[in-house]
């Protein structure tokens, strides 16, 4: 079940649009629910499904769609590096090789800690400033090189 904080988050985000047209906070009700808990499980797109009065299937096609969601417990960072090819030509692959031995895991993985989860994301929109990625899909960070890395990480580790 959705926590009172995540239903009252959707109901304020559904005073911007009619009535008739509660699946337009669809894509915000799940970033309620991964601000909460991280991810977004199966059982929370089925409630927000229920609360939107949208089919179920309709929320996981959004979900499983756009890049930003996490489907599976990605730690208490998310260090998402955009792979597409403007950032591969501006140095992402060295950005992801650097953050696998800094990290000791793969894309897709989380550190034994639990601290931190590095998975690839599509454009950002940012490609100017390749090779990037983003902490926790709020903050993005680019023009990277591992003394950055290690900046942002030490940055991380004390929060
Ligand atoms: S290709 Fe990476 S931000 Fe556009």
């Amino acid at each position: 079940m959705l926590s009172e904080q995540i239903q009252a988050k959707i109901n304020r985000e559904l005073k911007k649009y009619p009535a008739n047209q509660k699946q337009s906070a669809v894509m915000a009700a799940l970033r309620f629910v991964q601000d909460e808990k991280g991810w977004v499980p199966a059982d929370d797109m089925a409630d927000v499904a229920a609360f939107l009065g949208m089919p179920k299937m309709a929320v996981c096609e959004i979900a499983t769609f756009y890049h930003m969601y996490n489907l599976k417990p990605m730690g208490r960072h998310t260090l998402t590096v955009c792979t597409n090819l403007p950032c591969m030509l501006g140095g992402s692959e060295d950005t992801v090789a650097y953050l696998k031995s800094r990290l000791g895991i793969g894309l897709g993985e989380v550190t034994a800690d639990g601290k931190y989860g590095l998975r690839e994301g599509e454009c950002m929109g940012a490609c100017k400033d390749a090779p990037l990625f983003t902490v926790d899909n709020k903050k993005l960070c680019g023009r990277l090189n591992k003394e950055k890395i290690d900046q942002i990480l030490a940055g991380l580790d004390q929060s």
